[in-house]
């Protein structure tokens, strides 16, 4: 396994090894690794020659304010976690070799980066758009895995592929799951134990959700406020949004429709937490 710090050095590497017409599959990550990252990666190491993952905590896509400057960086630990699930390439880049002095340049996803999450992260998928797009365009894999857990990203993600004509095929995976229901996420790292018991309100108010449509609710407006009822049981769950949206526009629905996405948002103390269920057929 190679460690690159320069873009344009993995660019050259990566080049020569396309040449020879080997499968690139690339795993974006900010570091943190879980078992969320690590399905990522065993599935980009069963369907590619070369696997790449990037770690690089990515300061355009956070806002002032928020937790940039915490977000864990255990990034010795997460080089070793790459070498024993077999990547070939960890590109880990610097602030400065991926946006020097100058740097000008963002990609604005319309429409889409306004609505659930960016609402309260104004600017955050502008930042996330515009550092896959560089990552794209320094890795050049075949595919690129994303996490389902991230509902909205990849949903960005997909359509900024599509409009740019970025050669590049997207494959979403489900969220990885502790036993208890709370999906993996390098976040939860800042919950104490309380707050981790309250974080399981996320996924208890998805599953009601579930239980309420197959059982023949389709109110989207009712589903919401039986979902809102059980977490503000809570005091210390304060819900940034609950939606429910179509899986391509992000537009809210009054009825539940097949391949509908809810989604939601909530504060476990100082902790913003995400979740979401896709409907499979109503
Ligand atoms: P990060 O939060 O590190 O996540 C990297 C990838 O892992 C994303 O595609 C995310 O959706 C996926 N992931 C996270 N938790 C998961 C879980 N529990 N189950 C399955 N997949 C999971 O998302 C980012 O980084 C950044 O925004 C990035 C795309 C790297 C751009 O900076």
């Amino acid at each position: 396994m190679k460690l690159i710090p320069d873009p344009e050095k993995i660019s050259v590497v990566i080049e020569k090894i396309r040449q020879l017409k080997k499968r690139i599959g690339f795993v974006p990550t900010m570091g943190a690794l879980h078992s969320g990252h690590f399905s990522l990666i065993n599935r980009a190491r069963k369907e590619n020659d070369i696997v790449v993952v990037s770690i690089f905590v990515n300061p355009t896509q956070f806002s002032k304010g928020e937790d940039f400057k915490e977000y864990p960086r255990r990034f010795k630990k997460d080089i070793g976690f790459c070498r024993r699930l077999g990547v070939d390439f960890v590109f880990l880049p610097d602030r400065n070799n991926m946006y020097p002095e100058g740097y000008s340049t963002f990609i604005n996803v319309d429409n889409l980066s306004d609505c659930l999450c960016g609402v309260s992260r104004p600017g955050h998928f502008r930042g996330v758009a515009t550092v896959v797009a560089k990552l794209l365009n320094i890795v050049h894999p075949d595919t690129l895995y994303l996490g389902q857990k991230d509902a909205q990203q990849a949903i960005i993600i997909s359509r900024m592929v599509k409009d740019l004509n970025f050669p590049v095929k997207v494959k979403v995976l489900p969220t990885v799951r502790q036993g208890d229901g709370l999906a993996l996420s390098s976040r939860n790292a800042y919950l104490n134990k309380q707050e981790r018991s309250v974080a399981l309100v996320l996924s208890k108010a998805l599953r009601l959700a579930e239980t309420l449509i197959s059982n023949g609710q389709r109110n989207c407006g009712r589903i919401i406020s039986r979902m809102k009822q059980l977490i503000e049981r809570n005091k210390q769950a304060k819900i940034d949004y609950i939606a429910i949206v179509d899986p391509e526009q992000l537009k809210e629905l009054k009825k539940i429709a097949p391949g509908c996405l809810i989604a939601l948002a909530v504060k476990i103390g100082k902790v913003r937490l995400i979740d979401n269920t896709v409907i499979g057929c109503a």
